[in-house]
């Protein structure tokens, strides 16, 4: 039986560039505030990861307005295994399970395409985003210190997975 809220989500293109850029901003990403990131490297961040044409992206829509957005890359290392890349949602929409609908539809998608493990990286400092994942169900597998190369800012990487 199909989950009420899959109506709510579509699958994204490059047309939503303008619109992924204000989630993004919106979201207020611990690590993209504390590296003072502008709305323009947001953008080129992201329509670098369109050009590149493997990474999948679906956003959640309320009230005609996109409010967040998923994107799985259909690789990782490791057996049929596949990594969440980016999941955002606007702070005015956050705590009120958009970010669960949204793991909980990747992950069935993931399913269907034949992975059998979602692996994320998020930062080792981000306790809330932690938390999250970790209440979705995700495990703790290892850190790496410089993971992102940033010159400033909390630079160590964790890597979470969950069996699906
Ligand atoms: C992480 C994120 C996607 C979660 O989405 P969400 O819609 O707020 O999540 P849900 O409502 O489904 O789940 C809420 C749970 O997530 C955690 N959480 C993380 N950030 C939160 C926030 N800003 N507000 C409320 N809960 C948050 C809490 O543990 C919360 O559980 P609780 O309600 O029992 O306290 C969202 O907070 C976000 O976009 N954060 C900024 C960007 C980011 O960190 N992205 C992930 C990068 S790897």
């Amino acid at each position: 039986m199909q989950k009420n809220y899959v109506s709510n989500i579509i699958k994204l293109n490059k047309s939503h560039i303008r619109s992924l850029i204000t989630i993004d901003f919106e979201s207020e990403h611990q690590g993209d505030r504390e590296r003072n990131i502008s709305k323009s490297e947001i953008r080129k961040g992201i329509e670098k990861r369109f050009k590149k044409n493997y990474e999948v992206f679906f956003g959640y829509k309320q009230n005609n307005e996109l409010v967040g957005y998923v994107t799985l890359k259909p690789f990782f290392p490791g057996h049929k295994h596949c990594e969440v890349y980016w999941l955002a949602v606007k702070k005015k929409c956050q705590g009120k399970g958009t970010g669960t609908k949204l793991m909980n539809f990747i992950e069935d998608y993931a399913k269907k395409k034949g992975f059998r493990k979602v692996c994320l990286y998020t930062g080792k400092d981000m306790c809330l985003t932690r938390r999250f994942y970790e209440k979705n169900g995700y495990s703790f597998i290892n850190e790496f210190p410089d993971y992102y190369g940033y010159t400033s800012g909390n630079t160590t990487a964790v890597l979470y997975g969950k069996r699906i």
